[in-house]
């Protein structure tokens, strides 16, 4: 496996393989990985012939309130992760090499950027869309892997790849949890025991919200569930809890067919997200 930090030499390597006819799979990480990014890469693995992994912390979608300082970066560890997830190129760039001045140019996919978490996080999805459009650019043509976990972020994704003609298909990958419904998340390293337990409040609230659609169509009622599931753990302070249209984002009043249910938490000092499809049979 090849770990690279200058984006001459990854573009090189990436362009040469598809002149070989070698297929490339693409799966941008800000490392501290786990089982949920591994499943990425090993999905990338068993469907492509070269498995790129970009470890990179983007400065850009970080508010100036949040975690950039602290959060995880063990390269070493990272880097033996992901080879053993199949990966064969890993890109870890420095910020001077993505970044060598701030840049001017910023990717906005408009109102989708702006509900939810972009609500919460003002600024967020402008510089993720950025830091993706960037790693497209350098990777050239591929298949691109990002977990449904982040389903805003998945919907982004799409939307930037589509509106600027991207040679990219963009895969979407389903939540990888632990036992007890917890999505997997480098944040949740941040958590104290007794926040680990608090935390699956979120996965309870969504599971109750999702069984109650079998019969329940009022968005409102639906959301109500998790509000008040969220509010019996007097641990975690809810962001927001939505019962969503799956494309747009947008409030639904009534479901019809599919729905998309998200919410976003605040535990102790650690900010988690979670989200699930419902889909209902009139
Ligand atoms: P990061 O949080 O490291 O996540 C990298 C990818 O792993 C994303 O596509 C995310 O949705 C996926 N992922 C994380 N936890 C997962 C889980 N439990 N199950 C399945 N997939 C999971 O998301 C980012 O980094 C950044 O915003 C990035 C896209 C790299 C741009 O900086």
């Amino acid at each position: 496996m090849r770990v690279l930090d200058r984006i001459e030499q990854v573009r090189k390597e990436l362009e040469a393989a598809r002149a070989d006819g070698r297929r490339v799979g693409l799966v941008p990480t800000m490392g501290a990985l786990h089982a949920g990014h591994t499943s990425l890469i090993e999905r990338s693995a068993a469907e492509c012939d070269v498995a790129a992994v970009t470890i990179f912390v983007n400065p850009l979608q970080f508010g100036p309130s949040e975690d950039f300082a602290r959060y995880p970066r063990d390269l070493a560890a990272d880097v033996a992760t992901a080879e053993a997830a199949g990966a064969d190129v890993v890109f870890a760039p420095a910020v001077e090499e993505m970044y060598p001045s701030p840049p001017a140019t910023r990717v906005d996919v408009g109102r989708l950027g702006d509900v939810l978490e972009g609500g919460v996080r003002p600024g967020h999805f402008s510089g993720v869309a950025t830091v993706v459009t960037k790693l497209l650019a350098v990777a050239g043509p591929c298949r691109a892997y990002f977990g449904e976990k982040d389903y805003q972020q998945l919907l982004v994704v799409r939307q930037l790849a589509a509106d600027l003609s991207l040679p990219v298909e963009v895969v979407g990958c389903p939540t990888v949890r632990e036992a007890d419904g917890l999505a997997l998340s480098s944040r949740n390293r941040y958590l104290s025991s007794q926040e680990r337990t608090a935390a699956t409040v979120l996965w309870r609230a969504l599971s109750a919200s999702a069984a109650a659609a079998s019969d329940e169509r009022d968005g409102d009622r639906l959301r109500e569930l998790m509000v008040l599931t969220v509010a019996s753990q007097p641990d975690v302070l809810l962001d927001y809890a939505e019962v969503a249209d799956p494309a747009t984002l947008e409030p639904l009043s009534t479901l019809v067919s599919e729905a998309r249910l998200l919410i976003a938490a605040r535990v102790g000092s650690t900010r988690l997200i979670d989200n699930v499809g419902v889909s209902v049979h009139v």
